[in-house]
């Protein structure tokens, strides 16, 4: 059975996780070479948003639904709770036309999300199985790599602002990773803002001061700020935008 190759990414808030897999999904999906899966393990998600699609639920919700249902008994005779949840949780995916999308949300409640990490992992280990490519946006702390409920990571992209602050975050990241079960593929930086394009000779320096390996650098757009102003799908720019085009260099050099 052949498995996907999974793309996730890591680095602070703020600093264009979201808008990069926006891409990295969007170039996948124009090259054709196998379906895509998308993964939100934020818990704030919104990679939806700059896909421009409308998500009605998350894995996190139909986890609060299956428990209430536990508990009023109204979990259809004749299934088991396993088949309950499998039923529930199938219809957690969004299907699109050039990729699915499974939102992992937020548990209500106190918040314990070891259950839904857990369950995130094993619907994602099911489904895997019959896509190409999986591209995961995570958030800021990187929580389920702490918890070890990420799936097999191959190319862990450490994405940072265009400052030595951004890089410093990104290096602790990888360090924690590196600590971790995880052990991706793959691990490089991406400076993502830069003015110009053009990446400053200091944060150049942080980058090699942490042994981190340098992938790219994708420049500060307007046409990219303008789509979160105007609540735009920036992944649905065109293909000549800047950060796009630098984003493609970058997947080709990585052989994706
Ligand atoms: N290259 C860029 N040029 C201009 N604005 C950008 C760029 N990358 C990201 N942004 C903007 O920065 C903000 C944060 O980006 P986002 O992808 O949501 O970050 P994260 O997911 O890391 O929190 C958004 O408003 C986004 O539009
Ligand atoms: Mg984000």
């Amino acid at each position: 059975m052949a498995t996907p190759h999974t793309i996730a990414v890591a680095g602070k808030g703020g600093v264009g996780k979201t808008t990069t897999c926006g891409m990295i999904i969007d170039y996948l999906c124009s090259k054709k070479t196998g379906p895509v899966l998308v993964v939100d393990a934020d818990a704030n998600s919104n990679l939806n948003e700059v896909l421009g699609v409308e998500v009605e639920t998350s894995l996190g919700a139909i986890r609060e639904e299956m428990a209430q249902a536990e508990l009023k008994g109204t979990i259809p005779s004749g299934m088991t709770k396993a088949d309950y949840a499998d039923f529930k949780f199938s219809s957690a995916i969004v299907e699109e036309d050039e990729f699915d999308l499974l939102v992992m949300g937020r548990t209500q409640g106190k918040g314990c999300y070891c259950y839904v990490n857990g369950v995130l992992k094993s619907q994602v280990d099911k489904y895997a199985k019959n896509y190409s490519y999986i591209v995961m946006d995570n958030e800021a702390g990187l929580e389920h790599v702490a918890r070890g409920t990420l799936p097999h990571v191959d190319t862990m992209l450490l994405i940072s602002d265009c400052s030595r602050r951004g890089v410093q975050a990104a290096a602790r990241i990888a360090e924690m990773i590196g600590e971790m079960e995880l052990k991706p593929g793959k691990m490089g930086i991406i400076i993502n803002r830069a003015p110009n394009g053009e990446l400053d000779s200091g944060v150049k320096a942080e980058i090699g001061k942490h042994g981190l390996e340098l992938l790219g650098v994708l420049p500060q757009d307007e046409a990219v700020y303008r789509c979160d102003c105007d609540g735009e799908p920036s992944s649905k720019l065109p293909q000549s935008n800047p950060v796009k085009q630098a984003l493609k260099g970058i997947m080709q050099e990585l052989g994706l």
